[in-house]
């Protein structure tokens, strides 16, 4: 089949383009890869007190997640049950109840419907109501403070799915005594391309920081090397799941532990085992995704010019998909809790003029994301490899480089971070979940 035949190409290194953003496959990416896996909802600081609500998304199933009376988070289908409107538009907030706009149908903390105007008088008493509650997401589970759900319910246990990821994102999220925290309101913006560009993007191609971002080279808010983001380990994990970490090298002076205040270090040593504390004193960046959408990056980012010191930050952010050619993005920016308030804030700044959607970096990438899509949905490109020579090149360090056994950690580790292998892998994972016929 034709499925069968981009297989084939994808284990050669190589992608047909039209893959981007033909609808059939968009259509299959819905229903075997998003309705099937863990997709990230929140942090647990969004919802910390009981009554704490955000409204996300599953790709197009709209999600109310919820901080119940009991302390217990919450997922439900943010639709009401009687004729299914979108119960909660806001994005964030503190409610007792959710009234419905439509026929002010209201349901408590616990997804029960508690009122319905004119009640008895129009249903009789009859009505159960306990069968008119708000539908749950039928998953719901977390690591490290960061809150998945599924809408499969036969989906393998969060810590399964993510498997040697959690080593990392431990080293992200794990290292401080009290956990992250979400700092602002995470920002949501629209590009207009493929949620598989940017994922990849993310996940396996620290090569293109030499000339998408070479101005912030220039401009001496970005480690001062061109070549910085070649420097380090691409590690593939299990699941099409990949991290970049890009060393620090000694004559580019940064600071251990990517420059996080000097008071923090004893807290590492607490909550890091002794081989991860050895890998974070040594990290100048870390970037990857976690498959199917969810990206990160922690990279060290100037604000104040060439002679001012970087400051790091960990952003996560989900490539929603609401067409072939557009995502929604939401971003969050997370700060270890137990950081002074001025790192704090000196963090979200970095990330604000790098990741955020008016940022350096941010611009530099959607900008040429859309250039892809743009170019990816004409005659030529569409066309399905009769006519034309349509694949594009994974090729990098394919049967060239070798993993680097010494690399501590979990994963199949490369000794450069300008490699396609977590690419092939993120493609690999992808073609085998819209090929399996279990689904
Ligand atoms: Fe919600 Fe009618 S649709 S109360």
């Amino acid at each position: 089949s034709l499925l069968e035949n981009v297989r084939a190409k994808v284990q050669r290194g190589l992608l047909p383009q039209w893959a981007f953003t033909d609808p059939d496959v968009f259509q299959a990416e819905l229903e075997r890869i998003f309705a099937k896996t863990w997709n990230f909802l929140g942090h647990e600081s969004e919802v910390a007190r009981p009554g704490d609500y955000v409204t996300r998304w599953i790709a197009r199933d709209p999600v109310l997640l919820v901080r119940d009376a009991e302390g217990k988070v919450q997922a439900y289908l943010n639709s009401c049950t009687h004729r299914g409107t979108k119960l909660c538009t806001a994005d964030f907030g503190n409610k007792k109840a959710f009234t419905c706009p439509y026929h002010g149908w209201t349901f408590n903390l616990a997804g029960e419907l508690t009122g319905i105007v004119a009640g008895n008088k129009v249903y009789g008493k009859e009505m159960d109501r306990s069968q008119w509650s708000l539908r749950k997401i039928p998953r719901v589970e977390s690591y490290q403070g960061m809150i998945f759900g599924s809408l499969n319910e036969h989906v393998e246990p969060l810590e399964t799915f993510l498997g040697d990821m959690k080593w990392y994102f431990d080293l992200m999220l794990g290292r401080s005594d009290h956990g992250m925290e979400v700092r602002g309101i995470p920002q949501r913006w629209i590009i207009h391309t493929n949620w598989k560009i940017s994922a990849d993007n993310f996940g396996g191609d620290p090569y293109h920081t030499a000339m998408t971002h070479r101005s912030t080279v220039e401009l001496g808010i970005s480690p001062k090397d061109p070549m910085y983001a070649s420097y380090g380990y691409q590690i593939v994990l299990d699941n099409g799941h990949g991290i970049n970490i890009v060393t620090r090298r000694k004559d580019m002076n940064v600071p251990p532990f990517q420059g996080l205040p000097q008071a923090m270090w004893p807290m590492f040593e607490r909550n890091l085992d002794p081989v991860q504390l050895d890998v974070f004193r040594n990290t100048m960046i870390t970037v990857g995704n976690c498959f199917p959408n969810l990206s990160f990056v922690s990279p060290m980012h100037g604000t104040g010019g060439p002679d001012e010191p970087l400051t790091s930050f960990v952003n996560f952010r989900v490539w929603r998909p609401l067409t072939p050619t557009s995502i929604e993005v939401t971003s969050w920016l997370m700060v270890d809790k137990d950081a002074p308030e001025a790192f704090k804030e000196a963090s979200y700044l970095s990330y604000v003029g790098s990741f955020g959607p008016a940022g350096t970096l941010e611009q530099d990438d959607a900008e040429i994301w859309t250039r892809v899509a743009e170019a990816s949905q004409g005659w030529m490109t569409q066309d399905k490899d009769v006519h034309y020579n349509n694949v594009l090149n994974y090729l990098m360090g394919l049967d060239r480089v070798e993993p680097d056994p010494s690399w501590p950690g979990p994963g199949v580790a490369y000794p450069t971070c300008y490699l396609d292998a977590i690419s092939r892998a993120f493609y690999e994972r992808w073609i085998e979940c819209l090929l399996d016929d279990a689904i």
